[in-house]
């Protein structure tokens, strides 16, 4: 039976999905997005071009590869407004192989003004949102409120954006928040204007068919397991299902339509925004992986934390996910370095664990690490698998060995050509 791949990131986001997904396109007839919106930042580097994605999936950039926006993403029409006239203008006929789903929910400019007064309203235990109106735009949704794509089509349309601005207004009062909705608006209407040349689709009835006619497709997923709204770390985690489950809810396909799960990791780890980051390397260790895994939001610009890769979450995004296939990203940025640790462990309430508890706070879990060797050379180059030193090799395998699922690619730098097949 023909079956839709997923392909998501298990950390806490910026695995590199963009460049994977890009590198495997030419395998699928379609990509699909999934979940999240424009808080999403997917990088793609080839022939010397580097582009962000923010909305639209990483399949763009492919000559026949349709792209589909799923029911479960989050769309602002201002920020896909400007996704696209920056294709168009590389020369991407967008329109011919985008489709969106008629039940994505919008973004009003005031899920924004909601998301930052929210922000500031919480001081310092923000979550370190990146202010794209995502966690207002899906609690909209569960409270059934929302705005979709395909109301953009009814005659009623303005009403409805009326009836919710005026809900939104009265929160923003209740935040004491000062707002000017009047410079927001035009740009936002205006982009709803260029959203309806689009081509609105069924989605799920168009997955389906695809899939019953035996097309290959891809869900791609944004933010990373880590980031879950039920299995990250809560609160500090984005308001959607990141997880595998999410290609389900977020383009109807059943769970036993789902073939391969494709994870996603950095041969270290990174969070942007607060919460919990057990591993982190809160030194000039971490300053290091920063500055040279240039480790800086695609987003928002912020400086990325940084730390050693945590084989407990990783095993527990595993599971959650039934990941079946692994793919380990920026290897080369580890290359600076003589020794790199590796979190086998915590420590947690006296006792040795290696699974993710309910909490991960500093007070609750300390990593317990090994080190291992590093391989010291530029993989930068390097073509095959044969080329690879023999450090890199154990550190896969050892990986491999822990999460007891196999490393299918290992990347070596930010091209489409860095990317070596294990
Ligand atoms: P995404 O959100 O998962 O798509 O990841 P981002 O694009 O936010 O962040 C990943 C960053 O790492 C981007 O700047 C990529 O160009 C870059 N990148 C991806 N893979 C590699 C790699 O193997 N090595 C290096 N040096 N950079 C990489
Ligand atoms: P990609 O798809 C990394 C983080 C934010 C914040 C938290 C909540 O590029 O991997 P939100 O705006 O969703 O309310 O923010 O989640 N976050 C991401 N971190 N990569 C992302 O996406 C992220 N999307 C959201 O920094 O901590
Ligand atoms: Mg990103």
């Amino acid at each position: 039976m023909n079956k839709a791949d997923v392909l998501l990131g298990l950390q806490w986001g910026d695995e590199g999905k963009g460049k994977i997904v890009d590198v495997l396109t030419p395998k699928y007839d379609i990509i699909a997005r999934f979940q999240g919106g424009p808080n999403a930042g997917h990088t793609l580097e080839f022939n010397g071009i580097k582009h962000v994605l923010h909305t639209i999936p990483s399949g763009i950039f492919h000559p026949t590869a349709i792209n589909v926006v799923g029911n479960g993403v989050v769309i602002d029409p201002v920020i896909f407004k400007k996704e696209i006239d920056a294709l168009v203008n590389m020369g991407v006929d967008v329109k011919a192989k985008l489709l969106i789903s008629k039940r994505a929910h919008l973004i009003l400019p005031t899920h924004r003004l909601l998301d930052a007064a929210s922000e500031a309203s919480k001081g310092k235990n923000k979550i370190g949102s990146t202010l794209k109106g995502i966690g207002p735009t899906y609690m909209d949704k569960t409270g059934r409120n929302g705005l979709r794509v395909g109301d953009i089509e009814l005659p009623d349309f303005k009403e409805k954006y009326n009836a919710l601005v005026e809900k939104h207004k009265q929160l923003l009062a209740f935040h004491h928040y000062d707002y000017n909705l009047a410079e927001l608006e035009p740009a936002w209407f205006n982009a709803i204007g260029d959203l309806k040349q689009l081509v609105f689709v069924d989605t799920e009835h168009y997955i389906n068919d695809a899939i019953r006619l035996g097309k290959k497709i891809l869900a791609e997923g944004a933010q990373g397991s880590l980031l879950d709204i039920d299995f990250g770390s809560y609160p500090f985690v984005t308001s959607s299902n990141t997880i595998c489950a999410g290609a389900c809810n977020g383009l109807g396909i059943a769970p036993n339509k789902i073939g391969q799960v494709i994870g996603i990791f950095k041969a270290y780890c990174t969070r942007v925004g607060g919460g919990p980051f057990p591993t982190e390397l809160d030194n000039e260790v971490g300053e290091k992986i920063r500055q040279v895994g240039r480790e800086f939001g695609a987003t928002t610009g912020r400086a990325r934390r940084t730390g050693w890769l945590d084989l407990p979450a990783l095993k527990y995004a595993i599971e959650i996910n039934g990941v079946t296939e692994l793919m380990m990203m920026k290897a080369d940025i580890l290359s600076e370095f003589d020794t790199i640790q590796v979190c086998t462990h915590y420590l947690h309430r006296g006792k040795k664990i290696d699974y993710l508890p309910y909490s991960i706070d500093p007070g609750e879990v300390t990593p317990v690490y090994e080190e291992l060797k590093g391989w010291h050379c530029d993989l930068t180059k390097l073509t095959t698998k044969e080329q690879l030193p023999e450090a890199l090799i154990s550190y896969v395998k050892y990986i491999e060995k822990a999460a007891g699922v196999p490393v299918s690619i290992v990347s070596i730098g930010p091209d489409r050509t860095q990317t070596i097949r294990m």
